[in-house]
């Protein structure tokens, strides 16, 4: 087959893993036959710089006609001033809505051989296996802001149909995995959480009978998730309760350099990122862990590409070069060698074949 991806590199090491995601792409498009064609284009803080805007119309083009956008990370301290009119992280979020990629799911896998890099104990990491379905182009991340000298206010806003296509995307998935869905608000204090629990209650009563749903608080469900993190199995929540409890469960991975996500809407065109960020303290040093980006790639040819096989190939390869001890500094344990990021790109090649 053949298949458009842009490549959104970014900022800080959004560059480096995004090399190696698309090594990676190389080389299992090639054992398969496959050909695929990239364009590359500006975003966040390298946009800013070259543009004055942190999304330039090009790069929209550029993303709306490909089958699927691969980035990398925005942001860093040349930009991070919070009052900057314009700011990297702009540029994400205006890219999400304008590719109307509502579901952003995060699963969240652990690897045996990396229990110990995980602050939790070992027990309790035993049968992890998650996915968090993040609503993504919603809530307080997209509503008015409002600033006077002395206040500032940010809206935080959902309806009905927002609520009800991401439950329904959840509760989907969630019937090709264990069966159980937990929706996370904070129905005892915000309407816009009241409003998602009544949706959510009345489309998986009327629609998915059959799966198991719980509903948790989220600040519950922050203990839960590092008490009791394998007996979940799909989460549902709004856009910064998801932010916010996938960097958390991160940590049951052992680094947050290990999390991919894929961001869909209603058609099979996708955005794929890790969910770390641009990490600027080790920006350009050539050791940022590319496994997020890697296992991006992999949600990619699933999710967008039609091609399961090679998705799983993908995922084999990197579990292999983990089980054989390939780690980069974020996962390294005593005595482990820490692997450069081309290194541990090689290495993970190296198990495709
Ligand atoms: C993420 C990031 C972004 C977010 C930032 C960079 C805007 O933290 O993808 O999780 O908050 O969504
Ligand atoms: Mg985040």
């Amino acid at each position: 087959m053949e298949a458009v991806i842009t490549l959104l590199p970014g900022d800080g090491i959004g560059p480096d893993v995004t090399a190696s995601a698309r090594q990676v792409l190389d080389a299992v498009a090639k054992q398969y036959g496959h050909t695929l064609h990239y364009k590359e284009a500006l975003i966040g803080g390298a946009a800013i710089d070259a543009t004055g805007e942190p999304l330039p119309a090009v790069t929209v083009d550029a993303c709306k006609a490909a089958d699927a956008v691969l980035l990398g990370a925005v942001g860093g301290p040349k930009w991070s001033d919070p009052n900057d009119k314009v700011r990297p992280e702009q540029g994400l979020l205006k890219l999400r809505s304008v590719l109307g990629v509502y579901a952003n799911m995060r699963p969240v896998r652990i690897y045996p051989e990396l229990a110990g890099a995980s602050p939790l104990r070992a027990e309790i990491l035993d049968g992890v296996d998650m996915l968090v379905i993040r609503e993504l182009t919603g809530g307080i991340y997209f509503g008015a802001k409002t600033r006077t000298a002395t206040s500032a206010s940010d809206l935080c806003e959902y309806t009905v149909g927002e609520v009800e296509r991401i439950v329904r995307v959840a509760a989907r998935l969630a019937t090709e995995r264990r069966g159980r869905l937990c929706s996370v608000d904070k129905a005892n204090i915000l309407e816009t959480s009241r409003l998602w629990r009544d949706v959510t209650n009345r489309v998986m009563a009327d629609e998915f009978p059959e799966i198991e749903l719980e509903t948790l608080l989220v600040d519950a469900a922050a203990m839960h998730l590092l008490s009791r993190p394998s007996d979940f199995d799909v989460i549902v929540t709004e856009n910064m309760f998801g932010d916010i409890l996938t960097d958390e469960a991160s940590m049951l991975a052992g680094s947050l350099g290990m999390l991919p996500s894929a961001s869909l809407g209603d058609g099979s065109a996708g955005l794929y990122e890790p969910i770390h960020g641009s990490a600027p303290d080790i920006a350009g040093m050539g050791i940022a862990n590319p496994c997020g980006a890697i296992a991006s790639v992999a949600m990619m040819l699933r999710h967008s590409l039609g091609l399961e096989s090679e998705a799983l190939a993908v995922e084999q390869a990197m579990a292999a070069a983990i089980a054989a001890g390939a780690r980069t500094a974020d996962i390294v344990a005593e005595g482990d060698t820490r692997l450069s990021t081309d290194d541990m790109t090689a290495r993970i090649i190296a198990c495709l074949a």
